[in-house]
């Protein structure tokens, strides 16, 4: 069974593409051992609680400084001894650390092709907004594991999606997601967890 600890900050519909996965058998030979969350309020803990998973929030607002609030998030991670860490929305840079040591054991799905619009300041919403404003007309998604640098791990899958005449960044988001992210990074936890795309484990 991959251990699979999933890091949030919003609404977690990544999560729940993923929880959904898991339950139709989609993705085989995995569980969701923790949700951590950065932020309180985030939707996303309200669907592990919903779906029975446990969920931690570490808060950069109850930590004096980034040091400590980076050393909480490292404990929270380490507690859950994943083999897998999902980044499904965390809109916070990791710690240099934690990248050493979870390498190639932490994917993360970004909404666009990269390497168009992504790096520092593209996140979220932006990453649309700046899509429609470019004039692009294919967009996408990609998961990628992650590296010290932004958005610049090697490449695990992409999958594009067609930008429609008179499309919001929010119309354009909910494309995106619906058809590339929430069927990509099922994909591709499936195969880690079945050994297809290799991540260093050992076979249990
Ligand atoms: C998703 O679109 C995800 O790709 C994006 O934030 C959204 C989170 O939605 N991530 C990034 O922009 C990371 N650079 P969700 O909370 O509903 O899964």
């Amino acid at each position: 069974m991959l251990r699979i600890a999933v890091c949030v900050s919003g609404g977690g519909t990544n999560l729940q593409a993923i929880i959904d996965a898991i339950r139709d058998g989609r993705i085989t030979n995995a569980e969701i051992v923790s949700v951590i969350s950065n932020k309180p309020d985030a939707y996303a803990l309200k669907r592990a609680e919903e779906n029975g998973i446990k969920s931690v929030c570490v808060n950069r607002k109850d930590y004096p400084d980034k040091e400590s609030f980076y050393k909480a998030l490292m404990d929270a991670v380490d507690g859950a001894i994943p083999d897998l860490v999902v980044l499904a929305g965390f809109m916070v840079v990791l710690p240099p650390e934690m990248i050493r040591k979870y390498q190639r054991k932490i994917i993360n799905i970004h909404p666009s092709l990269i390497p168009s619009f992504c790096g520092d300041g593209f996140y979220g919403l932006k990453v649309h907004e700046a899509a429609l404003a470019r004039g692009v007309k294919v967009t996408g998604a990609t998961v990628h594991f992650v590296d010290e640098g932004t958005d610049t791990g090697p490449i695990i899958r992409q999958k594009a999606v067609d930008v429609h005449e008179g499309d919001t960044p929010e119309i354009l988001q909910k494309r995106v997601m619906e058809q590339a992210e929430w069927v990509i990074m099922p994909e591709v936890i499936d195969e880690i967890a079945n050994g297809e795309i290799n991540i260093g484990m050992e076979r249990k």
